[in-house]
């Protein structure tokens, strides 16, 4: 499939973007081994958290989902029971690296795949910790890639510095830690998103985070409570709203209910660098996490440098700050981004190569790009190589661009922003 997109002569209207997509998957999982029921309002339909899903009725958890509401019966701590198919994780990351952590100290034989992008991805990270904790795991091309098997074991606690920044290794290892004989203490180069520890001590868990660089899990002692809450809008499906709000000539735009945990606002503390016109507005909280309105308009922008800690709290944003990059006046470096070579596609060249087609003048290193600024995109034929992030800045970038740009296979968006390319459509006004 797709799109067409052109530059709109202004933008105006309020963006209601889908539910955070890394609070679902983590609600469906954690409320799958709880006792009792629970409601997850706003609960994001994209196919990643659906997989979760499809995997937790494998596993023996009973849930319905209507137009936006997840109703998921717990099985309990020890109820998850042995599926009899593979477990099909499909694009998504999370699933299949939470899951691992999950069923490695389950006492039942389970299998994980999923697409070629995620069947193509590191799990080595994942495993290795994995496997000192006593677990026995195998996987494709020496023990490093899906299809995984697991044959679930009785767990041992770790102390354990994580290689790289990755929420997902260190939720797989808080997982397994719940499960593990003795006390699990993960420490992170560099905080990344904490929502697992939010949700799992608003579920009774010993969770012990926020005070220096180090999480502290300690084996479960009672059934983990059931936690119904209001997912928030997810911030990584605000942000290409920001950047089209703040490098359009005339726009002004609201998006309502959006994760400001500070480990995900990254990308707000980037643009606000960057000299964007961004107001934070009606804070408050939705159970463990806080929520704001964003109020984007158009702004002058500056090249900056992205690198450090900065990096982990806009991962996924950083196609689009590249794209902002483009049009901010002095050049963009980011830099320490290396990790972006493993998302769904290699995201340093398909960011460096979409806009390079659109007229950019990008160029990749190692672990970043180098941008030059002041540039003025035209409009071109631009693939987002089936990554949902990739689709949607590069519809971003299209929005910006004289003439029209075409993006192909558009329908990855759909993997997390099911509706994005009928929320682009609205904001000119009619
Ligand atoms: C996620 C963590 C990040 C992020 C991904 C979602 C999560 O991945 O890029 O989209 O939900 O924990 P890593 O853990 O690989 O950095």
């Amino acid at each position: 499939m797709q799109q067409t997109v052109r530059r709109a002569h202004a933008l105006r209207g309020t963006i209601v973007p889908p539910g955070d997509k890394s609070i679902s998957h983590r609600a469906a999982l954690f409320n799958a081994i709880a006792r009792g029921e629970a409601v997850v309002e706003n609960f994001q339909r994209g196919a990643d958290c659906l997989a979760t899903l499809r995997c937790l009725r494998r596993l023996g958890v009973s849930w319905s989902l209507d137009e936006s509401s997840l109703r998921i019966k717990g099985a309990g701590r020890g109820g998850l029971r042995e599926p009899e198919a593979v477990l099909d994780c499909r694009n998504s990351g999370t699933t299949m690296r939470l899951l691992s952590g999950l069923l490695a100290a389950q006492p039942f034989f389970s299998v994980l795949t999923g697409d070629a992008s995620l069947r193509s991805r590191p799990m080595a990270r994942v495993i290795d910790p994995l496997l000192k904790m006593g677990a026995r795991i195998h996987g494709r091309d020496g023990d490093t890639k899906a299809p995984l098997a697991i044959r679930g074991a009785g767990l041992r606690g770790l102390h354990y510095r994580l290689p790289v920044a990755s929420a997902q290794v260190k939720s797989a290892l808080i997982l397994a830690g719940l499960y593990a004989e003795g006390e699990t203490t993960l420490e992170e180069p560099a905080p990344t998103r904490d929502h697992t520890e939010r949700m799992l001590q608003a579920m009774g868990a010993s969770v012990t985070f926020g005070e220096g660089p180090a999480v502290t899990v300690r084996p479960l002692a009672a059934e983990l409570s059931p936690l119904s809450l209001r997912v928030p809008g997810d911030i990584s499906a605000a942000a290409p709203w920001l950047v089209l709000g703040a490098l359009h000539p005339d726009a002004e735009i609201r998006i309502a209910g959006v994760s400001v945990n500070p480990t995900r606002t990254g990308i707000l503390d980037a643009l606000a660098m960057m000299g964007a016109d961004i107001s934070i507005e009606e804070q408050r909280q939705w159970g463990p996490e806080p929520v704001a309105d964003l109020v984007v308009r158009s702004s002058r922008l500056q090249g900056m440098v992205i690198g450090g800690d900065l990096v982990p709290r806009a991962i996924d944003e950083l196609p689009l700050l590249a794209l902002a990059g483009c049009l901010a006046q002095g050049e963009t470096l980011i830099k320490d981004a290396s990790e972006l070579r493993l998302k769904e596609s290699d995201r340093i060249r398909t960011t460096a190569a979409g806009l390079r087609r659109l007229g950019a003048r990008v160029d990749e290193t190692p672990d970043g790009m180098r941008i030059a600024g002041g540039q003025a995109l035209r409009g071109a034929t631009v693939s987002s190589y089936g990554d949902h992030r990739l689709a949607m800045m590069l519809a971003v970038a299209g929005g910006l661009a004289d003439g029209e740009t075409v993006v192909h296979k558009s329908q990855s968006v759909a993997v997390s922003y099911p509706w994005f390319w009928s929320d682009l459509e609205a904001l000119p006004p009619h």
